[in-house]
C-alpha cells in the first residue's frame, strides 16, 4: 500500500470528480529542435493521469516548467509551442492556454472549460515565485484548482512552488506516473530483493561520488564503468594511458573501494578494455588487458571479457539498478560493452529472473541505442531526480506527498 495519496484515495476526487478542477504537475521539459518535440516520452508518461481525470469529468490544468528562464519571460521557452504535440498525444482534444496563470482571465478560462476539458499553464519558471517556492505564488496558482496531482517525479528533487509548495497547501496526490515511479524505486533500492547489483557508468567520479558512496552500503555488487572506472583503476596503480581520468579524485575512489570492502559490497572494475588513439566516428578500437593500456591510447569501452563477466554477475542477482553508459556508446564500436551487458539484463528481465531499473541522464539514450530499453522492468525518465534518489537523498516533491 502506498503511504501517499493517489488518484484512487484523494477525497477531493472521490466525493465528486465531475467538474473538479485538478492541477496536474507534469514535466514538459522535453527536448525540442526547430519548434518540434524530438522525444515525447515525458508527455506520454503523463497520458494515463490525464486520461483518467478527463474521463471522470475533471477540468485539468497542466502545469510545468520548460528549460531555465530564471524568473523572466523568454518567448522561446513558452509552453505554447507544445500544444500541438500534447493534442496529438492526448487524442486530439482541444487545449486552452493560460498565458498568465495568476490572472483573472486564467480562472475564467478554467471555469469555462467543459467537464473533461484541458488547459495548459504557461512556463511556471517565467515567475520568480516558482523557483523561490514562494508561498504567495503557490497560493495564487492554487486558486486555479481544487486539488493537486503531482505527476512529475523528474522534477521532484526541486523544492519549487509547483513541485512542493502546492502539495503543502491543498489536497494533493501522486499521479499515475509518479505512483509507478515511486513503486518501482521502492522495489529497486528501499526494499529490493537481494542480491542487488548496481551498474554505474558515466564520465566523472566527481559527479557520482555520492551515488557510489550511498550504493556501496545498499547493494551487493557495484559495477563501475565508463570513464569513471579509469579513475578507480588509476587509484589502484593501473596505467590508464591517455584516458580521461580525474586524478584528483583518486583518494575518493579509494575511499569508496575501502567502504565497499568493509560492508561486503563487491566492486567490479574492467579487466580488459577497448582502446583507441582518438574518440571520433569511424575510429577502430583494440581490446587490451587492463595492465597493457598503451601510453598514447584512451580507454573508450570495457572489453569483451569484462562485459561477459558482468553479464555473468547479473545472472546471480535479483535486482539491477543501472545509471550511465559503460563506454563511449555514441561512437561505435565503443558501444559494445553497454550493448552486451544491457542485452544480458534485458534477457534475464524477460525471463522474470531479474528486476531491472534504469534511469538518469545518458542512460536512456545508451539503452535505446542498444535496443534494450523497452525490455527493462522500469525506466525512469528522470535525470537529476534519479541521481539524487540513488544518492539516498530525500526529494522535496516526494516528501511533500508523503505529508
Ligand atoms: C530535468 O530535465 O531533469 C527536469 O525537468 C528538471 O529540470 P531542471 O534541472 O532544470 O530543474
Amino acid at each position: 500500500m502506498p503511504r501517499f495519496e493517489t488518484i484512487d484515495t484523494l477525497s477531493a476526487l472521490n466525493e465528486r470528480a465531475t467538474g473538479t478542477r485538478v492541477l496536474v504537475r507534469g514535466d514538459l521539459n522535453v527536448p525540442m529542435q526547430d519548434g518540434l518535440v524530438t522525444d515525447a516520452t515525458r508527455i506520454e508518461r503523463l497520458l494515463p493521469t490525464i486520461l483518467e481525470l478527463t474521463k471522470r469529468g475533471c477540468k485539468v490544468v497542466i502545469m510545468s516548467h520548460f528549460d531555465r528562464p530564471k524568473g523572466k519571460v523568454v518567448p522561446e521557452m513558452s509552453l505554447r509551442a507544445l500544444i500541438p504535440c500534447l493534442m496529438e498525444i492526448f487524442g486530439g482534444q482541444k487545449i486552452a492556454f493560460l498565458e498568465n496563470p495568476l490572472g483573472e482571465t486564467a480562472k475564467e478560462i478554467v471555469a469555462d472549460l467543459p467537464n473533461g476539458g484541458i488547459a495548459l499553464a504557461e512556463n511556471l519558471r517565467f515567475f520568480a515565485g516558482e523557483e523561490d517556492n514562494d508561498e504567495k505564488f503557490a497560493r495564487a496558482l492554487g486558486k486555479l484548482g481544487d486539488a493537486f496531482v503531482n505527476d512529475a517525479f523528474s522534477v521532484a528533487h526541486r523544492a519549487h512552488a509547483s513541485t512542493e509548495g502546492l502539495a503543502r497547501i491543498m489536497p494533493a496526490a501522486a499521479g499515475r506516473s509518479m505512483q509507478s515511479e515511486l513503486e518501482a524505486l521502492e522495489t529497486g533500492l528501499a526494499n529490493p530483493e537481494h542480491p542487488v547489483v548496481a551498474v554505474i557508468g558515466g564520465a566523472k567520479v566527481s559527479t557520482k561520488l555520492e551515488v557510489l558512496t550511498n550504493l556501496t552500503s545498499k547493494v551487493d555488487r557495484l559495477v563501475v564503468g565508463g570513464a569513471m572506472a579509469n579513475t578507480f583503476l588509476y587509484a589502484q596503480g593501473t596505467n590508464v594511458g591517455a584516458s580521461l581520468c580525474e586524478k584528483e579524485m583518486a583518494q575518493a575512489a579509494l575511499t569508496v573501494m575501502n567502504n565497499a570492502a568493509e560492508v561486503g559490497c563487491k566492486i567490479i572494475l574492467p579487466s580488459d578494455v577497448v582502446v583507441a588513439e582518438q574518440l571520433k566516428l569511424g575510429s577502430t578500437g583494440e581490446t587490451v588487458h587492463i595492465s597493457a593500456v598503451p601510453p598514447n591510447m584512451m580507454i573508450l569501452d570495457i572489453g569483451t571479457n569484462t562485459a561477459q563477466a558482468i553479464a555473468a554477475e547479473l545472472e546471480s542477482c535479483k535486482t539491477l539498478l543501472w545509471n550511465g553508459p559503460l563506454g563511449a556508446f555514441e561512437y561505435p564500436p565503443f558501444d559494445g560493452g553497454t550493448r552486451v551487458v544491457s542485452r544480458a539484463a534485458a534477457e534475464l528481465t524477460t525471463q522474470s529472473k531479474l528486476h531491472s531499473i534504469a534511469g538518469g541522464g545518458d542512460t536512456i539514450a545508451a539503452l535505446a541505442s542498444a535496443n534494450t530499453l523497452s525490455r527493462f522492468s522500469y525506466v525512469s525518465t528522470a535525470g537529476g531526480a534519479f541521481l539524487e534518489w540513488l544518492e539516498g537523498k530525500e526529494l522535496p516533491g516526494v516528501a511533500a506527498l508523503y505529508g
